[in-house]
């Protein structure tokens, strides 16, 4: 999801915002470009595709820039095409910008703007911005009385940095709802989207308020409210985020965050355990204790870690929960209420449907937690109570290692409200507690220690252009992330069903060797889903079987049959998530993909 860098300084600043977009480029994008003052004024540099194409276009026309400011943005396009027109910085009259987020209104500020005399060239909602601005500039003369008024009259979400033809070396930027940071270096001064652009420089920011417009030159930032100039807002120091730009000895991003899991399990229960039980902070424990009901929001991935929770917590803590996707959620709430809890679940902390949600949710009064992977994000700021995952930074757009990690912490927070609710003896949760601190991280690390096997099961078994994964209950859940791995990255056509549910229609598409992924764990509903794969097997479907044990004659029903190692079936999911981790992995490397920048995904999504 697109990237913003601003930079003004004593050095070049070309290749500084290069090299900025280059480590935001992990979001995802479909173009890129950057603007920058030179002795004739502010230039244009910009292309569809990768940075590269930039780049290219650079050598050939700037190759000596000498500029000491700009900008730069890399698009995920929200409005209009993916195109060189398309691209961002946008200029219009004097003034050039770049825009995360999505303007709502901006086919009617369009219409003003044309009655204005301006032309466009471009599809974009956030070209009607530097319209905007050329307008009211004209007329007020001042960049940040004219971006405050701009700011008042945009709906939806942006974050903005723009440049004014007249004011040489200067960056303006403001926000409402996407992420933007100021970050004052030893090496210049500068904007970002993400302080991952930055990260190499300092380990301290500030998070301009909504309303507020910051200008940036090599001599110091400024904030300016409606009143006037500002205090700068409280400096962010960035402690426990190990920001890891490198590989290290992998191939991708994917493998090293895959390889990662055990230690980030470690990591996020490391001090939430005290004396071998659970312990977290009590207010978060007795709110969510005494709520008449849990709502988990959260999207993508995050709720498949969700829909584990619930598993986990309706098992030890005997509360009710409902997991909710944060894009249905926001403009279709479920009845609830005032003794209700939520959580909200997010690696990034930015996701836009979540934040919503979230905002929505605290607007009415209700607690709200964040279980979210990114200090200092949206969510773990504004939320009332925050429980991080210590994944560390996530690179590759699909979620690994965050996933793990919230599983993970679902699973000691629900043994941490059975003990509070005392629906849990201090024995057991002791018993899974060691289970899950212990025994988890092993049985994973002994999966990692077999990918050959994984290796070869994606070969046999992903050469369709569809697959589907089987199972019930909690082995469902598993089934939907398993199944959004794979098609996420390998672009198979995948589907996740709950095993008894195939036969009702889906099982039409079920002929010789289509590949079914059937996931099985526990006692409850073995006999049942087995025979759910003898169904699909008896129609030539290609069937692995991936389960916590052996069991004699279950072999019949499948061509091949996968043990996860696992300390209990109650962790089993955890653990086997890893085997399909990389099982979609070597699939996707197989078939030749992007994998850590899947086409059309973005890291966090930012927009609706
Ligand atoms: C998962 O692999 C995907 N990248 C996507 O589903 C992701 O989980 C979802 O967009 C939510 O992101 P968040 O956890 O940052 O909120
Ligand atoms: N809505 C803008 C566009 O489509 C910005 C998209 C983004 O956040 O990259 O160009």
């Amino acid at each position: 999801m697109c990237g913003i860098i601003g930079y003004v300084g004593g050095n070049p600043a070309v290749p500084r915002l290069i090299n900025g977009l280059k480590k935001l480029e992990y979001r995802g994008y479909d173009s890129a470009g950057i603007s920058f003052f030179t002795e004739v004024g502010v230039v244009t540099v910009k292309a569809e595709g990768r940075i590269a194409n930039t780049e290219a276009l650079l050598r050939e026309k700037y190759p000596d820039a000498q500029s000491v400011c700009g900008l730069g943005h890399t698009r995920w396009a929200t409005t209009g095409k993916p195109s060189d027109a398309n691209a961002h910085p946008h200029r219009v009259g004097r003034v050039t910008l770049v825009h995360n987020g999505i303007i709502e209104n901006y086919k009617t500020l369009k219409k003003e703007c044309e009655a204005a005399g301006r032309v466009f060239r471009s599809q974009t909602d956030t070209e009607v911005i530097a319209a905007l601005a050329d307008i009211v500039y004209e007329r007020r003369g001042d960049p940040v009385a004219t971006l405050r008024e701009v700011a008042a009259r945009l709906e939806g979400s942006f974050a903005v940095t723009a440049l004014f033809d007249d004011r040489e070396n200067t960056v303006y930027g403001f926000r409402k709802d996407s992420p933007l940071i100021v970050a004052e270096t030893g090496d210049g001064n500068y904007f970002a989207s993400d302080y991952i652009a930055v990260k190499h420089l300092t380990d301290v920011y500030r998070f301009p308020a909504e309303g507020t417009v910051v200008e940036v030159t090599a001599d110091g930032v400024r904030y300016y409210d409606r009143e006037g100039e500002a205090a700068p807002p409280a400096p962010i120091r960035v402690t426990d985020v190990n920001r890891d730009d490198g590989k290290g000895a992998f191939p991708h991003f994917m493998l090293k965050e895959i390889f990662d899991v055990p230690d980030a399990i470690r990591n996020t229960c490391r001090d939430r355990v005290c004396e071998g039980r659970p312990a977290f902070d009590d207010e978060t424990l007795q709110r969510l204790a005494a709520a008449g009901r849990i709502f988990i929001v959260a999207c993508g991935t995050a709720l498949n870690a969700g829909k584990l929770g619930k598993v986990y917590i309706e098992k030890f803590a005997r509360i009710p929960v409902s997991c909710e996707l944060a894009s249905e959620f926001r403009y279709f709430p479920p009845l609830c209420g005032a003794n209700d809890s939520f959580i909200f679940i997010s690696q990034s902390g930015e996701t836009a449907d979540t934040v919503a949600s979230m905002r929505m949710i605290k607007s009415q009064g209700l607690y709200t937690v964040a279980l979210v992977n990114t200090p200092n994000s949206t969510i773990a700021r504004e939320a009332d109570g925050v429980l991080y995952t210590r994944a560390g930074t996530e690179t590759a757009v699909a979620s690994t290692k965050a996933y793990s990690a919230q599983s993970a912490l679902l699973f000691l927070l629900a043994l941490g409200l059975g003990m509070q609710k005392k629906t849990l003896t201090a024995e057991t949760a002791a018993a899974f507690t060691k289970n899950l601190t212990k025994g988890v991280p092993a049985a994973i690390e002994k999966i990692l220690a077999d990918t050959e096997k994984i290796k070869a099961f994606s070969e046999k078994y992903c050469t369709a252009p569809s697959c589907f994964f089987l199972g019930r209950g909690p082995d469902f859940f598993l089934a939907e992330e398993s199944s959004l791995k794979l098609k996420e990255i390998s672009y198979i056509h995948c589907e996740a069903y709950a095993a008894g549910e195939i036969k009702h229609g889906t099982i039409a598409l079920i002929e010789k060797d289509v590949p079914v992924i059937a996931i099985i764990s526990g006692d409850k509903i073995r006999a049942k889903t087995i025979s759910n794969a003898a169904e699909v097997k008896a129609r030539d479907a290609k069937v692995l079987t991936v389960t916590d044990r052996l069991v004699p004659g279950e072999d019949e029903t499948a061509d091949d049959i996968c043990v996860a190692d696992c300390p209990c079936e109650e962790l089993f999911h955890i653990c086997a998530a890893t085997f399909f981790q990389l099982f979609a992995y070597y699939t996707a490397v197989g078939r030749g993909r992007d994998v850590d920048k899947p086409r059309n995904l973005a890291k966090s999504v930012t927009v609706e």
